[in-house]
């Protein structure tokens, strides 16, 4: 690489997010992590992360909320350099039947899931543009593909953030920055362990043909691919990674 790279991870601490962030780490961008600012175990993450060897930008950005957004990746940009990639990783879940969902259930999610990387995406892409390269990854879902019981709100974003992949790979390929979306599928992270197990070994793990549930550093070597400048062809993609659990 002939200059470090530098890669913004939304999310950057939580269940995949620490994958992808050691990951680039690793593979030798300068990776700045984003965290909610509800998150009050960040300074022992860092701290841990330290002990491993990583030193990590690390800034507490509410990703639903466009203002913090701008204001956060002004001062990343400011403190650290100009963000070449950005991973759209943040996300929460919801989950419950639609006759349960409240309008603020369905709220949360979009804002959280699809909002964010409208929110996110405006801070750098004129940079990108105007440098003649970028990177923009945007974490979707195997139940934005194929819905979910108890994921109406879930399903939609994630969907969503596919339409918002394919509109803006096409305005900005021809400036070298890159646009994909990845689908995983059932991860062994904290947001699926806490499906419900009976509901998880009934009736998730039967349908994941590979037999067991993804691992976060699978996904992250995705990411990292699709970083290179091997992976410059690639844009407007859906990439599924759910070990056989839905083909399309
Ligand atoms: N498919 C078919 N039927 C299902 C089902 C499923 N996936 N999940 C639940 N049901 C059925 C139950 O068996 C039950 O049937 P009976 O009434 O006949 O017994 C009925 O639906 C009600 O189920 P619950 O008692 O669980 O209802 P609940 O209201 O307490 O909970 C729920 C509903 C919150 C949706 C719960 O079922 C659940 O957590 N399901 C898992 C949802 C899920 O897969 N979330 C993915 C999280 S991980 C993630 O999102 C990461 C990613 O990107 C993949």
């Amino acid at each position: 690489m002939a200059q470090q790279r530098i890669a913004v991870v939304t999310g950057g601490m939580g269940g995949l997010g620490e994958s992808i962030s050691t990951k680039m780490a690793d593979a030798g961008y300068k990776v700045v992590v984003t965290y909610s600012p509800s998150n009050t175990k960040y300074k022992s993450w860092l701290d841990e992360m330290k002990t491993q060897g990583y030193a990590f930008g690390a800034y507490p950005v509410d990703v639903a909320n466009f203002d913090d957004c701008a204001a956060k990746s002004a001062r990343i940009a400011q403190e650290i350099g100009p963000i070449d990639i950005l991973v759209n990783n943040a996300g929460i879940t919801r989950d419950m039947t639609f006759k349960k969902m409240s309008k603020a259930d369905w709220d949360a999610v979009m804002r959280t899931n699809l909002d964010s990387c409208f929110n996110m995406t405006k801070q750098v892409m004129d940079g990108m543009v105007d440098r003649g390269w970028g990177r923009v990854i945007n974490v979707s879902s195997v139940n934005g593909q194929k819905g979910a019981f108890g994921q109406t709100n879930y399903s939609a974003a994630k969907a969503g953030i596919h339409g918002f992949t394919k509109a803006l790979a096409l305005e900005v390929a021809r400036k070298n920055v890159t646009i994909n979306t990845i689908s995983p599928g059932y991860i062994g992270t904290k947001m699926v362990t806490a499906i419900p197990k009976e509901i998880l070994d009934s009736k998730i793990l039967p349908q994941i043909p590979v037999g067991r549930l993804g691992k976060p550093d699978e996904v992250a070597g995705l990411i990292i691919y699709l970083c290179s400048e091997e992976a410059a062809f690639v844009t407007g993609a859906n990439i599924s990674i759910n070990g056989g659990q839905h083909m399309y």
